[in-house]
């Protein structure tokens, strides 16, 4: 699996106002043992899966869980301990028990099993939860636990690979967000989950995502994480700076950083939408509420329930409580001096990568025609 949660680019600000300690990152990193190990034997992504799940989880190395995060509790404990996200989860099925009673669900990516869980509790009549990591060994143990292994079948596999004992679900539900909405690429995996298996007039949970963009001043932040490599100990290393620029960082946003409106870039309705959908350009015009610089374009995500008897969901943004999503923070060449009404405008382009589906390529073109700066600029990011 691409890990979702050992993305090399979190960070910590310390500015941030949104302290929460149960979004800390773990992080992950690769050691030169490991480095080497991997090298040697040109491992593909899909032997080392292989390899991995031939593993039981005691037999497993770090090595094993760089290429296999999900198979590791730290990851799902982070996920549970983000209360916005797993709230909002088990509010949606707790208080909306018309649209659960009796139904037959399929929990897409069910790692420990709590997304089906609720939907025992909300009086479903069977879920399949079908988690592809070693998660889904403790998932059977955490389901039997319970006393739910009547209502809840765990199937070990790939959504794309597993055969579901039964032909029809009435509901999708699934966890499926990445970093900056799509990175990691799960959504296509709900998406064909839901072109197989869902009823004609089913439900899929969540069943919309919108991604958003603003403008902050960061100049403290973008000197000590790009501008650091102009000078290292009085040598040169700007060719990394280069290279940082072009990775979108992971890290909350103080709210009293952003200088400019929030704009809407995109809303996918995954009820109905295809594959090819996620890729898009939008156009954005953020307007600047005070005299501020520029340093770099924030985007974030919410999600939404909208079948729910009162309309539920939740916004990873900055003037939202801190989940560990965090937001993505896209660096500008330029620092942009912008005036109280000046419009920076621009086009998002965001494509999955032709190599790796599950990275996500970002390219970023803007103007800024102010009364006090005159500008444009056309940058590429990637996420890895
Ligand atoms: C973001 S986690 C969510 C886990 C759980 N549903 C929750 O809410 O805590 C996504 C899970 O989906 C699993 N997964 C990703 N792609 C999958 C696939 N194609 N088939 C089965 N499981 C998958 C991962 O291993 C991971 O455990």
């Amino acid at each position: 699996m691409a890990p979702r949660k050992s993305n090399s680019n979190n960070n910590n600000r310390h500015n941030s106002s949104n302290n929460n300690s149960v979004n800390q990152e773990p992080q992950q990193t690769l050691t030169d043992d490991m480095s080497v190990d991997y090298n040697k034997e040109e491992l593909t992504e899909n032997t080392i899966e292989s390899y991995n799940n031939n593993l039981s989880i005691n037999d497993k190395t770090s090595a094993d869980y760089y290429f296999d995060s999900y198979s590791h509790f730290g990851i799902h404990e982070e996920m549970l301990k983000d209360r916005v996200r797993t709230k909002t989860y088990q509010n949606v099925m707790h208080k909306n028990n018309f649209l659960f009673k009796n139904k037959v669900v399929l929990d897409v990516g069910a790692g420990t099993g709590i997304l089906s869980l609720f939907c025992a509790k909300a009086g479903v009549k069977h879920v399949y939860a079908v988690e592809c990591s070693q998660m889904a060994d403790m998932a059977k143990e955490i389901v039997e636990a319970n006393g739910f292994s009547d209502v809840i079948t765990v199937l070990k596999g790939k959504v794309e690979e597993i055969t579901l004992p039964v032909t029809q679900v009435d509901i999708i539900v699934s966890e499926w967000m990445g970093y900056f909405l799509l990175f990691e690429n799960m959504l296509d995996t709900v998406l064909y989950a839901r072109d197989k298996w869902l009823v004609s007039d089913g439900l899929v949970l969540p069943d919309t995502a919108s991604l958003y963009l603003t403008a902050i001043e960061d100049s403290e932040y973008k000197e000590n994480k790009i501008e650091f490599w102009n000078n290292v100990y009085g040598f040169d290393m700007s060719c990394i700076k280069k290279q940082s620029m072009t990775e979108p960082l992971v890290d909350t946003v103080d709210q009293n950083q952003i200088v400019t409106n929030c704009q809407l870039l995109k809303t996918m309705d995954i009820s109905k939408m295809a594959s090819g959908e996620a890729s898009f350009t939008a156009p954005f015009k953020l307007i600047a509420e005070r005299d501020d610089y520029i340093h770099a374009l924030v985007a974030y995500f919410d999600v939404s329930f909208t079948k729910c008897h009162k309309l539920m969901g939740f916004s990873t943004g900055p003037r939202s409580r801190a989940t560990h999503w965090k937001q993505t923070v896209l660096y500008l060449e330029e620092v942009l001096t912008i005036c109280e009404g000046d419009a920076l405008v621009g086009s998002m382009s965001v494509t999955y990568n032709k190599k790796n589906p599950r990275d996500v390529d970002i390219t970023l073109s803007y103007i800024l025609n102010g009364r006090r700066c005159q500008v444009s600029g056309t940058q590429h990011y990637k996420m890895r």
